[in-house]
């Protein structure tokens, strides 16, 4: 049976109060479309009040430390996080493996202490253009999945996103035989490292989904949603996303 569909919207470093309406646009467009599960992890300076304001909804944190207090100036725990009023949080996107040099074993440890705190994990692997050409990009995302697999994981709280980081605000999306060959890749990925319940792990597609090109991707066998950045930043946008999802 097919996975429920996840679309995630995630924000980055986009968003200040006055976008708490976009939220507050996507939920109420997010409620009418029961079949697919919709989530956004905007800035965490929004998430309290994004989470009051659309009760019901899901919202989300693009990272959390993997300590669950203590000297880590600038940082917030996935306890934090999950007081302010997230229920799930981003982890190991390749902005923050690139810009922050986080590396599997903190990715595992921070899926661990969301997990911990009541919070959902979306974990995040991708390759580079350069790891793609040279042809290892299935090694690369096994390896980084492997790594970062936090134990005792189950699809009620973990979700894995598949992220080619050389599609990520591009405009480039991959050919649709490489999604279904890279999906069915962690799948199998999946299986190797928790068995029977990897079938209900959801994996997202992530880079340049767009109301255009997603009816597409969401058809590929073992995709069960998407992480969508530029896309997910107003319900104009994000709308027909959801829409697709719910028709797949
Ligand atoms: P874009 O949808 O803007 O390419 O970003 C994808 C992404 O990185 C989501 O986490």
């Amino acid at each position: 049976m097919a996975n429920r569909k996840y679309i995630v919207g995630n924000w980055k470093m986009n968003g200040l109060r006055a976008q708490l309406s976009d939220i507050a646009d996507i939920a109420a467009l997010a409620e009418t479309h029961e079949g697919v599960d919709v989530a956004i992890c905007p800035p965490v300076t929004l998430i309290a009040q994004a989470a009051e304001n659309t009760q019901g909804f899901k919202i989300g944190a693009q990272d959390c430390h993997f300590a669950i207090s203590g000297a880590h100036t600038g940082c917030l725990s996935a306890e934090m996080i999950r007081e302010a009023g997230a229920t799930l949080t981003i982890l190991g996107h390749s902005e923050r493996r690139t810009d922050q040099h986080e590396t599997d074993a903190e990715v595992k440890a921070k899926a661990q202490a969301a997990h911990s705190a009541g919070l959902g994990a979306i974990i995040c692997v991708g390759e580079t253009e350069q790891e793609r050409d040279a042809g290892k990009a299935i090694d690369i995302v096994c390896g980084q999945l492997a790594g970062s697999f936090p134990e005792g994981a189950d699809a009620d709280w973990l979700t894995i996103a598949y992220e080619p980081v050389w599609a990520i605000g591009t405009g480039r999306v991959p050919e649709v035989s490489d999604v279904e060959e890279m999906h069915a890749a962690i799948r199998s990925q999946l299986a190797q490292l928790m068995g029977d319940g990897a079938g209900a792990v959801r994996i997202l597609y992530g880079g340049s989904m767009n109301g255009s090109n997603a009816a597409q991707l969401l058809a590929v066998a073992n995709v069960d949603g998407g992480l969508v950045g530029g896309a997910s930043l107003t319900a104009e946008k994000f709308g027909p996303i959801i829409k697709a999802a719910a028709e797949a």
